[in-house]
């Protein structure tokens, strides 16, 4: 059963109960009202009519005008009269037939007042029925009491129509109210139930993932409190899953680059192993004259040399990232430091015929850095610089300050970077083209162990490269103030 058939049902059960209790209650009420104004108005007319019997004077033993007058007075009042002796015993009665008390006696403790002549009596007379009440009026002739008239009325009709009238209008009530509350009901427990609804369809769209459902949460009750509870639930499931989703992506990112990584690993580790394997087995078996044997051993030890070299970088990166390799960071003289490494750098580029030139201001340009890791940047920026650019080119390293930043460059006259590889020559084991760079050695970690150190200092690395027109690398460095 829906909340709304329940509400309605619950209201108009409580009114219909309510509107019960109270009919029982007001019935009684009325009930014992009735009687208490029906007997006194009783009481009223035997005061009245003492006076008028005591003035007519008439003897209880004139039967015909006992007869006349209290038949005049039944039908007036619209009571019962009776007569008795000064004893209690019945001498008359408006009643007739089987009915008539004449010759019994009615109890003299009832009628005592009256007997003596010292006011009246008023008590339930059970003789004539048991909702009857009697009030006896002494009978005087001349100063004397020689009977009782006793005037008897049953209270049982009076409340009986009475009750009747307030049982109708009591039902009629109780129907005007179950209408009212019906209507009252049904349009209160919609003003319930509709949110509700609406809350239920929210809900639902939020299990299938739909989290724009907004619900209007503009009642200052429960319900509105709910609603807008409901749409900051709403709000933070949907932030949730964004958040959850971002890191699940990001955790296949790093799922396929570790997948990548290792098949790269391989790949590089395989070729110098082959070729080490080949030449080894080479020089045992079918190698004879002196110059192959010289050959050989000079191939095996080029690729122990890179092999050994690739593990190193592998090494190196992994402990830098994993943060194992310790960065302490000290002020150092940023143009001193340019210049060294440069100096450090002249045997290789001597050895591929490539000239460096150093370009640093004169003035020391303090900087807080780690001194061997950014050496270890420059040397592989140095390096590349070296091993693709022609016999015979140059490279130029500047180092330059300008708006709280020092820029270091290192540009060639090499063969330049097609836009294509661009993106990518800072991943890891990302090598250009194999045509182009021809059989330049190298793992392709270089710039991504470069671009490493330099975003741990804080700055960038950018490179600029046209194809046929060199490249330039460029670390950005911010220079705290101090
Ligand atoms: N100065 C440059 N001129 C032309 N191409 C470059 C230059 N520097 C880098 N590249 C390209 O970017 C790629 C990645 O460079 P990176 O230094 O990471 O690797 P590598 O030099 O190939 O090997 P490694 O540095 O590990 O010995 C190179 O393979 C090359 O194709
Ligand atoms: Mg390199």
């Amino acid at each position: 059963m829906s909340i709304r058939a329940k509400l309605t049902i619950s209201f108009v059960a409580v009114i219909v109960l309510v509107a019960l209790i109270m009919g029982v209650y007001q019935a009684q009420l009325l009930d014992q009202l009735f009687k208490r104004i029906a007997s006194r108005q009783m009481v009223l007319l035997a005061e009245r009519v003492e006076p008028l019997v005591k003035s007519l004077d008439v003897p209880v033993t004139d039967a015909k005008a006992l007869r006349r007058f209290l038949s005049g007075l039944a039908s007036i009042s619209e009571s019962r009269v009776l007569l008795t002796d000064d004893r209690g015993t019945v001498i008359a009665d408006t009643a007739e037939g089987a009915n008539s008390l004449v010759g019994q006696n009615v109890p003299v403790r009832l009628i005592s007042k009256a007997i003596q002549g010292t006011g009246l009596d008023r008590f339930d007379f059970p003789m004539i029925g048991p909702d009857a009440v009697g009030v006896a009026v002494p009978w005087w002739t001349g100063e004397r009491v020689t009977g009782v008239m006793i005037i008897v009325r049953s209270l049982k009709q009076i409340s009986s129509t009475a009750n009747r009238e307030v049982v109708a209008s009591l039902i009629r009530a109780g129907i005007l109210a179950s209408g009212v509350t019906l209507v009252v009901g049904l349009v209160l427990s919609r003003s319930i139930t509709n949110p509700l609804k609406k809350m239920a369809g929210v809900a639902r769209a939020i299990s299938r993932g739909e989290f724009s459902q907004h619900i209007e949460a503009d009642s200052a009750d429960e319900l509105g409190e709910l609603a807008s509870a409901m749409n900051v639930m709403s709000q933070e499931i949907s932030r949730l899953v964004e958040g959850l989703t971002e890191e699940k992506n990001k955790l296949r990112r790093v799922m396929e680059e570790r997948q990548k990584m290792l098949s790269d690993i391989s790949h590089d580790l395989r070729t110098p192993v082959t070729s080490i394997k080949g030449f080894a087995e080479a020089l045992t078996d079918v190698i004879n004259t002196e110059d192959d044997r010289r050959r050989a051993i000079g191939i095996i030890r080029d690729e122990a040399e890179r092999l050994s070299r690739l593990v190193e970088d592998l090494f190196f990166l992994v402990r830098l990232e994993s943060g194992e390799l310790p960065f302490p960071m000290s002020r150092s003289d940023l143009a001193k430091v340019v210049r060294d490494t440069v100096a450090r750098m002249e045997p290789v580029a001597r050895e591929r015929q490539v000239v460096i030139s150093v370009d640093t201001p004169t003035s020391p340009v303090a900087a807080t850095i780690c001194e061997d890791r950014l050496v270890e940047a420059l040397c592989n920026l140095i390096d590349n610089a070296a091993k693709y650019s022609p016999p015979g080119g140059e490279v130029q390293v500047s180092l330059s300050v300008s708006d709280g930043n020092a820029h270091i460059s290192v540009s060639d006259q090499g063969p330049g970077i097609p836009p294509e590889d661009l993106p990518h020559i800072f991943e890891r084991f990302y090598r250009g083209d194999k045509s182009r760079s021809g059989r330049k050695p190298g793992a392709g970690l270089g710039l991504s162990i470069a671009r490493f150190i330099v975003e741990k200092h804080g700055g960038t690395l950018d490179v600029e490269s046209r194809v046929g027109h060199g490249s330039t690398f460029t670390i950005t460095l911010p220079l705290e103030k101090s």
